[in-house]
C-alpha cells in the first residue's frame, strides 16, 4: 500500500562515501545505530515512538495535528497528545492513537477553564532538536517547556513528564494538569466512557472506534495511573469546559464523531515531590478495563521508568543479536540505514495473543497486517531469517484467523478485516515461504493447505476484504477479464491485469505446497493455472512515451470476457504518466499502483518462460534496464523490489548488485526523509536490510539472490538450529565501487550458482565472495540461475506451455446460468 504522491525519479545519486570508519572504533552496539525518526516526514508515516519488538501492543508516541498516520511527524506540526497504540508506515488513514493524554503545567490564574481541552486548542509545537528516540524509548520537549519521555512493556505505556519550575503561560504557578481524551487519531469514536477516582487519580474507560483501513469497529480499553505528585483535584471535560462536579462521563453517538464532541477526564496535581516530574502509566486492552488495569499492574508494578526502558532496550538487543556485522569501513549512513531498517521490520505484526475478544483458541494472535500484499515480499522472509520463532507464531495466528473467520486475511488491523485487498491472496505466499524454510513447529499443514485451496477455489461474497474475486472467470477463461461479470461476489472490479499475475503466482505457491504434501493432481492443476499470466500477454503490444516508441514489444494488456483485447498505455500509472492513476478507486486502471510495464515482469515462479517470452536474456536485460533508467521505476512501492534482482534470472547477477547500489543510499538512507515511500509496517526497512545483507529473497520460493553485502562481512545465527551462516566479501571496497563478484566459495568449495537456499542458514557455513571492479563470468551460466517453474523444475516442463494458444471462450451466458 502506498499513498505517496511525490514522484521520485530514480536519479543515480551515489553518496560519496564519507571516510568515517565505523568499524567499531566507537564501541557502539547495533541498537545505537537505530534512528526511529527515519521516515517520519514526507509520506514515510513511520511510528517513531517507544515499542517492543512484535510483542509491543503498546506503542507510545506523540500525536500531531497534520500528517499523523504514525502519530508523529517531524514536519513541525504541533503535538496535541501522547497515545499508547499506533501502527507504523500505513499508507491509508491514521491508525489508532486512542485515548491521548496531554499535560499543562498549570491553568492561568488557577482557573480550570483557562487550561486548554480540545485538541486544536491544546496543540503545542515541539522545540526543535529535542526529539530523540532509541529502541524502547522516546523523548520530546514542547514549547510549554514540558519534556515528555516514554517507554513501554507489552501492553503498557509509561510516560515521564518533567515540568518547568515556572510555567510558560502568564500568571501560572506549577499545578500540573494531565488530561485524557476519549478519541483516536482518525476521529472515529462513536461511544466512549471514562471514570476518574479523585483519591488516586486512576482513570479507566473505553470506547468504540473504526480501524484505519478496514471494515467494522473495535473496542479498546485503558487504565491510567499517576505517580510523583499528590492529587489536588479531578474531574471531566466536554468541549472546552472542565468541571470538578462529575467524576465520570459517557459519550454515545451513532453519528457524531469525536472531533465534533471532545470529552474526557483530567487530574490536577499539587507541585510534584521532586524533580517536577509526574509519571503516567497507561495499561491497554481490547477486552476490558479490568484487563487493562491488570496488564499495567502486572507489567509495570512500580512505575520504574529507567528499569522499564532498560528492559525494552534489552528486548531489542536480543532481537538484533542474531546478526553481526563487520562494517569494513563503510559510512555510518549505511550502518544507520541498515539497523534502522531491521528495527522497523520488527515493529509489526503485533502480538495481541490473550487480547482477542472474539475467540479463545490457545493459538497465537497477531494483528496489524498493513497489508500482506506489502509484507509478503520482504518483511516475512526477513522475520523468517532473523526470528523464526515469531514467524512460526504468525503463521499459526494466520491459520487461526482462517479457522475462525473462514478466510486468510490480506489486510487486517484492530481485529477487523482490512479493505482493500490490493491484489492476490498473498497470505498463501507467506505460508508457503515459511513451509519451504522449515517454519513448521506446531503448524497444521493440512489446515494450511485447506486455507490456500479455499483462496484458490471459493470466492467470498465480499472479496474486497479477503480471498479473490472473479474466480469463475479464472477457472473457465484462465484470466481475470477486464470488466468481468462476477455473479459470485462483490469487490472493486479494477486491476484485472495485476490481479491475474498475482493470482497466477498465488496458484504457483499452492502448487508447491500441493507437491510437498503429496496432492499430485492439485499440483498439476495449480501449476497449470500459474501460467495464466500468459493469457493477458499481448505479444504485439508496443509502448510509447510522449509519442516516442520505447522499442519494446509485448506487454500485459486488458482483456475482456469475450477474449478481445482492451488497451492501457503500458507506461500509464508510472511516474512518467499519471503516476496515481491506478490507486484503489472504482475508476482505477487494470494495474495496481504501477504500470503494465512493471507487472509484465511479475512471473516470479517461471522467469525462464517470461524471459523467453520477452525475447531472451539479452533483450530482457535491456528491458529491465530501461525500466530502471527511464524513471518509470518507483522503488517506494513494494512491487518494485523484486525488479532490482531479476537480472539474476538472465545470468547477470552483477547488474542486480549495481541496481542495489543505485537505490541504496540514494533512496534509502539515514535522513528523516530516508525512505522513498510509506514504510508499510517496515517493508522499506526490510528491503534495505535484505538488500544490504546481499540475500534478497524471491518470496514463496527457497531462493535468495546472491549479491555482495554492503559490509565486509555479515553473520546470521539461526534461531532454530543455533548455527551461524557467514557471508564474507574478499577485497571489500567500502566506497561501493568493487561490487562485482569474481568467484565464490561455499565452505571452501567453488560455488557457481548465483542463488542460495535457506538450508545455508539452517545448517550454517561460510560463503566467501571475491570482489572486483568489473563484471565477471561468475553466476552467468544457464545452470547457475535460480530455478523456474516448481520447486524442482527449470522451466522446461511441458505444463509451462499450457494455454499458450487463445483459450476457448465458452458461451458465457450459459456458463453463468448453470453455475
Ligand atoms: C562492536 O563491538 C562489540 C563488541 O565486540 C559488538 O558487540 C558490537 O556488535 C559491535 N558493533 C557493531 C556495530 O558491529
Ligand atoms: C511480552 O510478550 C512476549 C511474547 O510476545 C513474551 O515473550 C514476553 O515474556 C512478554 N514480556 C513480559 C514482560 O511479559
Ligand atoms: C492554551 O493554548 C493557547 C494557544 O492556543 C496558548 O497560548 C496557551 O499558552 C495555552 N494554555 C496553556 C495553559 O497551556
Ligand atoms: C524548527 O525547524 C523547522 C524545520 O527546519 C522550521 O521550519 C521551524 O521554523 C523551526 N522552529 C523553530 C522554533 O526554530
Ligand atoms: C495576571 O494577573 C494580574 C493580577 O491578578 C491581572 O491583572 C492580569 O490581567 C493577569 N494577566 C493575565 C494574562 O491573565
Ligand atoms: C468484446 O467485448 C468488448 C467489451 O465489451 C467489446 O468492446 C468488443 O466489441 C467485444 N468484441 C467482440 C468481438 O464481440
Ligand atoms: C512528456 O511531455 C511533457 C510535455 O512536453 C513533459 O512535461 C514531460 O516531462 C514529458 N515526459 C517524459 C517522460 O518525457
Ligand atoms: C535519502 O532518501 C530520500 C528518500 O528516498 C531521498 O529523497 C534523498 O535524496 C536521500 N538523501 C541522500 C542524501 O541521498
Ligand atoms: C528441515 O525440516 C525437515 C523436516 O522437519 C527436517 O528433516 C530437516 O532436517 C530440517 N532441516 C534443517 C537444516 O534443519
Ligand atoms: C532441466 O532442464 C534440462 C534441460 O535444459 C532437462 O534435461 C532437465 O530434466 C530439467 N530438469 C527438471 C527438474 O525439470
Ligand atoms: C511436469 O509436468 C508433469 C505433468 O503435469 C508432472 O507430472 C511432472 O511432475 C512435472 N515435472 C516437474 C519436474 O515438475
Amino acid at each position: 500500500m502506498c499513498g505517496r504522491i511525490n514522484a521520485l525519479l530514480a536519479t543515480a545519486v551515489v553518496l560519496a562515501s564519507t571516510a568515517v570508519n565505523a568499524q567499531n572504533a566507537t564501541g557502539k552496539e547495533p541498537i545505537d545505530y537505530v534512528d526511529p525518526l527515519i521516515g517520519t516526514i514526507n509520506g514515510g508515516h513511520v511510528f517513531p515512538g517507544a515499542t517492543l519488538p512484535f510483542a509491543g501492543m503498546a506503542k507510545a508516541g506523540p500525536d500531531v495535528i497534520g500528517e499523523n498516520q504514525g502519530g508523529f511527524s517531524t514536519d513541525g506540526s504541533p503535538v496535541y497528545g501522547f497515545s499508547h497504540m499506533h501502527d507504523s508506515g500505513t499508507g491509508g488513514a491514521s491508525s489508532m492513537g486512542n485515548f491521548p493524554i496531554f499535560a499543562q503545567a498549570g491553568c492561568p490564574n488557577d482557573d480550570l477553564n483557562a487550561c486548554n481541552y480540545t485538541s486544536w486548542e491544546r496543540a503545542t509545537p515541539y522545540v526543535n532538536g529535542t526529539v530523540r528516540g532509541r529502541p524502547g524509548y522516546f523523548t520530546i520537549t514542547l514549547e510549554s517547556q514540558i519534556t515528555v519521555e516514554m517507554t513501554v512493556t507489552n501492553h503498557t505505556a509509561l510516560y515521564r513528564f518533567t515540568f518547568p519550575e515556572t510555567p510558560t503561560t502568564p500568571n501560572t504557578t506549577l499545578i500540573p494538569l494531565i488530561l485524557l481524551e476519549l478519541s483516536d487519531l482518525p476521529n472515529t469514536r462513536t461511544d466512549g466512557k471514562i471514570k476518574i477516582s479523585s483519591s488516586t487519580g486512576r482513570m479507566t474507560g473505553g470506547g468504540r472506534f473504526s480501524p484505519s483501513f478496514g471494515i467494522g469497529q473495535y473496542q479498546s480499553f485503558f487504565c491510567a495511573d499517576f505517580s510523583g505528585a499528590a492529587i489536588k483535584d479531578a474531574g471531566v471535560f466536554a468541549n472546552s469546559r472542565a468541571t470538578t462536579r462529575a467524576k465520570s462521563l459517557k459519550v454515545i453517538s451513532e453519528t457524531e464523531r469525536a472531533a465534533e464532541r471532545p470529552a474526557g477526564g483530567w487530574v490536577q496535581f499539587k507541585k510534584p515531590d521532586n524533580g517536577n516530574q509526574v509519571l503516567v502509566r497507561v495499561g491497554m486492552s481490547f477486552i476490558s478495563e479490568a484487563r487493562a488495569c491488570h496488564n499495567a499492574e502486572h507489567e509495570i508494578p512500580t512505575h520504574d521508568f529507567a528499569g522499564t526502558a532498560k528492559a525494552a532496550a534489552t528486548a531489542w538487543r536480543d532481537k538484533f543479536s542474531v546478526i553481526s556485522l563487520k562494517p569494513g569501513g563503510v559510512s555510518d549512513v549505511l550502518l544507520r540505514a541498515f539497523w534502522s531498517g531491521v528495527y522497523r521490520s520488527m515493529i509489526s505484526p503485533q502480538d495481541y495473543t490473550g487480547e482477542n475478544p472474539y475467540w479463545h483458541s490457545g493459538e497465537p494472535y497477531y494483528d496489524s497486517y498493513y497489508c500482506i500484499w506489502d509484507s509478503f515480499r520482504s518483511i516475512h522472509p526477513l522475520i523468517t531469517l532473523l526470528d523464526p520463532h515469531s514467524q512460526t507464531l504468525m503463521v499459526r495466528g494466520l491459520l487461526d484467523i482462517y479457522r475462525h473467520e473462514g478466510k486468510l486475511p490480506d489486510c487486517r488491523m484492530s481485529f477487523c478485516k482490512g479493505r482493500f485487498t490490493q491484489g492476490g491472496s498473498n497470505a498463501d505466499i507467506v505460508i508457503v515461504d515459511a513451509y519451504l524454510k522449515n517454519i513448521t513447529k506446531g503448524i497444521d499443514w493440512n489446515l494450511a493447505y485447506e486455507a490456500l485451496v479455499s483462496d484458490a477455489e471459493i470466492e467470498p461474497m465480499n472479496w474486497d476484504v479477503e480471498g479473490r474475486g472473479g474466480l469463475e472467470s479464472w477457472k473457465t477463461l484462465g484470466y481475470i477479464p477486464t470488466e468481468n461479470l462476477d455473479l459470485l461476489g462483490v469487490g472493486t472490479e479494477t486491476r484485472s491485469i495485476s490481479r491475474t499475475v498475482e493470482y497466477a503466482y498465488n496458484d504457483f505457491v499452492i502448487a508447491t505446497l500441493a507437491k510437498a504434501l503429496g496432492h499430485s493432481a492439485d499440483y498439476n492443476k495449480y501449476l497449470g493455472r500459474s501460467g495464466n499470466w500468459k493469457n493477458m500477454y499481448k505479444a504485439d503490444q508496443t509502448s510509447f512515451i510522449n509519442g516516442t516508441d520505447t522499442g519494446f514489444v509485448g506487454f500485459l494488456q486488458p482483456r475482456y470476457m469475450n477474449g478481445t483485447w482492451g488497451f492501457q498505455e503500458p507506461v500509464w500509472c508510472s511516474p512518467l504518466l499519471e503516476f496515481t492513476g491506478c490507486y484503489l478507486n472504482p475508476s482505477g486502471g487494470e494495474t495496481y499502483e504501477g504500470p503494465a510495464w512493471l507487472y509484465t515482469f511479475f512471473v516470479p515462479g517461471d522467469m525462464k518462460t517470461l524471459i523467453a517470452t520477452l525475447g531472451g536474456p539479452t533483450q530482457f536485460v535491456k528491458r529491465l534496464d530501461y525500466f530502471h533508467d527511464s524513471g518509470m521505476a518507483y522503488i517506494g512501492d513494494e512491487q518494485a523490489f523484486l525488479k532490482v534482482f531479476l537480472y539474476h534470472y538472465a545470468g547477470r547477477p552483477a547488474k542486480s548488485a549495481e541496481r542495489a547500489h543505485f537505490y541504496i543510499p540514494s533512496q534509502f538512507n539515514d535522513t528523516l526523509n530516508g525512505i522513498p515511500g510509506n514504510d508499510d509496517s517496515g517493508a522499506m526497512g526490510s528491503f534495505e536490510a535484505l538488500t544490504m545483507m546481499g540475500i534478497f529473497p524471491n518470496a514463496g520460493q527457497d531462493v535468495y539472490f546472491i549479491t555482495p553485502p554492503f559490509f565486509e562481512e555479515v553473520t546470521i545465527r539461526n534461531g532454530q538450529t543455533g548455527k551461524t551462516a557467514t557471508i564474507r566479501n574478499i577485497n571489500f571496497d567500502p566506497s561501493g565501487k568493487a561490487i562485482y563478484i569474481q568467484s565464490v566459495t561455499l565452505n571452501g568449495k567453488p560455488y557457481t550458482r548465483n542463488w542460495l537456499q535457506h538450508s545455508f542458514f539452517l545448517e550454517g557455513g561460510t560463503l566467501e565472495l571475491t570482489l572486483g571492479a568489473t563484471e565477471s563470468a561468475w553466476g552467468t551460466r544457464p545452470e547457475d540461475v535460480p530455478p523456474s517453474l516448481g520447486p524442482l523444475g527449470n522451466g522446461t516442463n511441458a505444463t509451462a506451455q499450457r494455454r499458450w494458444e487463445m483459450p476457448q471462450i465458452p458461451n458465457l451466458r450459459d456458463a453463468m446460468l448453470v453455475s
